[in-house]
């Protein structure tokens, strides 16, 4: 029994993806989340400049005094997890490895497509873990940057579906039938993707089903579940604005009373 929150992280809003599945799967357990929206997009960075910044948010999960920490992000994920959890006690989960494992698991004709920042499409993370899994599956790896911005600025769908449709325009005439949404931001315009792909024989892929999956038998082998009868209590923090946090993560999260606080994790 331990009844410390579960720490989750991402440079922005695109983490509330993974929030929302890990309290419907985990509905027991408090959560502290941060995002570092006055330093996104974590896509566009360097390497090091992102472990710089995932490590600060770290630092911040460990003195809310967390039991474990997922890192709701892709690009951080990629980036920054294995030099992280070298440096720390509390376990860190990746979404990487779920997406991957999700997509192996779909694919039937052999071919994924994965969508993600530059920063993850460059460290070829999703294509090393598919092959892992898998040799013979081909996978084509898409940056798309402008999308986790597109998601940030909370544009209306007219705009979101054009930009989505852009992005997505390098695949067409490819012939996958599994694509994974390869940043927590993309499944905010879920819709969007649905329509600029209008092909029923692609599958849309959320990593966060299979992390919320994989956070829970981690938890059950570690004896890291809450007492029950303790009710859940799920805080959100941002580096950016509390104001334009709360006006998405209200509708997303279905909850009118979620009320996000601003930190500086530059001087905690
Ligand atoms: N949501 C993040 C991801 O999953 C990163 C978006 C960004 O800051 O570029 O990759």
């Amino acid at each position: 029994m331990d009844n410390r929150p579960i720490g989750l992280l991402d440079s922005g809003l695109g983490g509330l993806s993974v929030a929302k599945k890990v309290i419907e799967k985990l509905p027991n357990e408090s959560t502290v989340f941060i995002g570092d929206n006055a330093h996104m997009p974590y896509g566009d960075r360097t390497k090091e400049e992102v472990i710089e910044l995932t490590r600060k948010s770290v630092k911040f999960l460990l003195s809310q005094n967390v039991k474990l920490i997922i890192f709701a992000c892709n690009t951080a994920t990629a980036a920054a997890m294995s030099t992280i959890q070298e440096e720390i006690d509390p376990q860190i989960i990746g979404v990487i490895q779920s997406g991957s494992l999700a997509a192996a698991r779909t694919t039937k004709n052999k071919k994924v497509a994965v969508v993600a920042t530059n920063v993850t499409v460059n460290s070829h993370a999703y294509a090393k873990e598919i092959h892992f899994r898998d040799p013979e599956i081909q996978v084509t790896e898409l940056a798309a940057p402008k999308l986790a911005p597109l998601v940030e600025a909370q544009k209306d769908h007219a705009t979101n579906l054009a930009v989505v449709k852009e992005s997505l325009a390098p695949l067409e005439g490819k012939d996958f039938d599994a694509l994974i949404m390869g940043c927590t931001h993309y499944p905010l315009i879920q819709t969007e993707f649905e329509e600029a792909v209008d092909n029923k024989k692609v599958t849309i892929l959320d990593p966060a089903d299979q992390v919320a999956q994989y956070t829970f038998n981690v938890m059950r082998r570690d004896g890291l579940f809450s007492d029950e009868n303790q009710p859940a209590v799920h805080e959100y923090y941002t580096t950016g604005d509390p104001t334009s946090f709360d006006r998405l993560a209200r509708t997303f999260m279905d909850d009118d009373t979620l009320t996000s606080k601003h930190v500086d994790t530059e001087n905690e």
